[in-house]
């Protein structure tokens, strides 16, 4: 049995978009939505459709690493391509979806100046920024036919297309009566992923959170790689492994909804501070909640929990820990004190080795596992400098990616 459905998969990367800001709920799926009913009325494939529902319901993704909701939403000429600039990287450089990715470029762009571009599939972005706009419009109560026929804006093709399946207002209608969301879940029924792909969305994810600030790039997979990395020491099977990899891929989602300044905030966080910060675990957990099998639920939203009963959210105690809970939870810890953080410098191995047994002396965390990190540490930081070393690579090329098409003369010539 998976650990994860497809389905399922799809809806954790929805609901996680869902909780960057609430004017942006459902967003996504509403402009996949209006995708798919014009493809339907244009006859596009069926292989295309699913594709673009996907492009299109992950086309903010980018607005984790941004603060540009504001921008996003309106719609004044006011700059909003560092959202598109990273949702193109998240998902060409990080996802399955690579294929058409450079649409999400696109998705804020003029059809008049997209036609200038070399975008891999015009009608694709045209698309998108066509039914973002509408949901944007529809949202802010404005009048449609003044968005819809602004020189320039649209392909002219598509307008007439939505006008016409729109002429009783019924797409409209279904978005307001939420009865789109019906047809939306059949369509994910219908998507068939496969191990990699399941992996590839959820890392995709994951790692896309951990980049919003420099701080916890390498958090996740530093903790992945220390949890897996125990597991094997205490010779736990492939499913139990691939549980652990889950959880520990997972942990942290819930810091996609905790504002920058507070992840990256210089010294000690204040009590509002700190009980935002908290959240991050129970966001986790109401994310996964019924999308994930219990025992890996547990692993990713107990990993600050301690086994005196002092940590949170839950005060759980050391009877109800288990020692995937456990590893999840030291190895987490681990990350933390071997990374560079806002408030703190790199912890070297011995120090953070100090620092565990400490923990362990004083019943926070499990002393067997902290014995066995001590005891294997070397063979277990040659994997985790390994994994490091590529996310490194993987960030700094973004930035640079990032760098490249920002400085491209179309992008700071075009107003939106
Ligand atoms: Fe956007
Ligand atoms: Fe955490
Ligand atoms: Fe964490």
């Amino acid at each position: 049995m998976n650990i994860i459905k497809d389905q399922d998969v799809i809806i954790i990367l929805k609901t996680m978009l869902n909780r960057l800001d609430d004017r942006l709920v459902d967003h996504g799926e509403r402009v996949a939505y209006l995708c798919l009913e014009l493809m339907r009325y244009m006859n596009v494939s069926e292989e295309e459709y699913l594709h673009v529902a996907k492009l299109a319901l992950l086309h903010d993704i980018g607005a984790y690493k941004t603060e540009e909701v504001d921008a996003l939403l309106s719609f004044e000429s006011e700059d909003v391509w560092e959202h598109a600039i990273y949702g193109y990287l998240f998902l060409t450089k990080m996802s399955p979806l690579k294929k058409n990715a450079d649409c999400v470029l696109y998705h804020h762009m003029s059809y008049e100046r997209l036609m200038e571009t070399d975008c891999s599939n015009k009608k694709i972005a045209a698309l998108i920024h066509l039914c973002d706009r509408i949901d944007v419009s529809i949202k802010r109560g404005a009048s449609l036919p003044s968005i819809l026929h602004q020189e320039g804006q649209f392909d002219p093709i598509q307008v007439k297309a939505f006008e016409e399946l729109n002429h009783d207002n019924r797409l409209i209608q279904r978005l307001e009566n939420k009865s789109y969301q019906d047809k939306m879940n059949d369509l994910y029924q219908t998507i068939y992923l496969g191990e990699d792909e399941r992996k590839g969305y959820l890392e995709m994810l994951a790692y896309s959170i951990d980049f919003r600030s420099e701080f916890t790039v390498l958090h996740t997979i530093t903790t992945t790689a220390i949890a897996i990395e125990l597991g094997k020491q205490y010779q736990l099977s492939s499913e139990e492994l691939d549980k652990l990899f889950y959880a520990a891929l997972l942990h942290d989602i819930g810091k996609g909804a905790i504002p920058i300044s507070i992840l990256e905030k210089q010294g000690k966080l204040n009590d509002e501070e700190t009980k935002w910060m908290q959240r991050h675990v129970s966001i986790t957990e109401e994310i996964l909640n019924g999308y994930i099998q219990t025992d890996v639920l547990h692993m990713a939203a107990r990993h600050h929990e301690k086994l005196d009963g002092s940590g949170y959210p839950h005060q759980l105690t050391d009877k109800e820990l288990t020692l995937g809970d456990r590893i999840v939870a030291i190895a987490d810890i681990l990350s933390a004190l071997l990374g560079k953080r806002s408030y703190k410098e790199k912890f070297s191995i011995t120090k953070a080795i100090s620092i565990i047994e400490e923990m362990a002396e004083n019943e926070k965390i499990d002393r067997e596992i902290v014995r066995v990190f001590a005891d294997h540490h070397e063979d277990i930081m040659i994997q985790v400098e390994q994994n490091t070393k590529k996310m490194n690579q993987l960030y700094g090329d973004m930035l640079e990616h990032y760098q490249e098409l920002k400085t491209m003369y179309w992008m700071n010539s075009v107003k939106v």
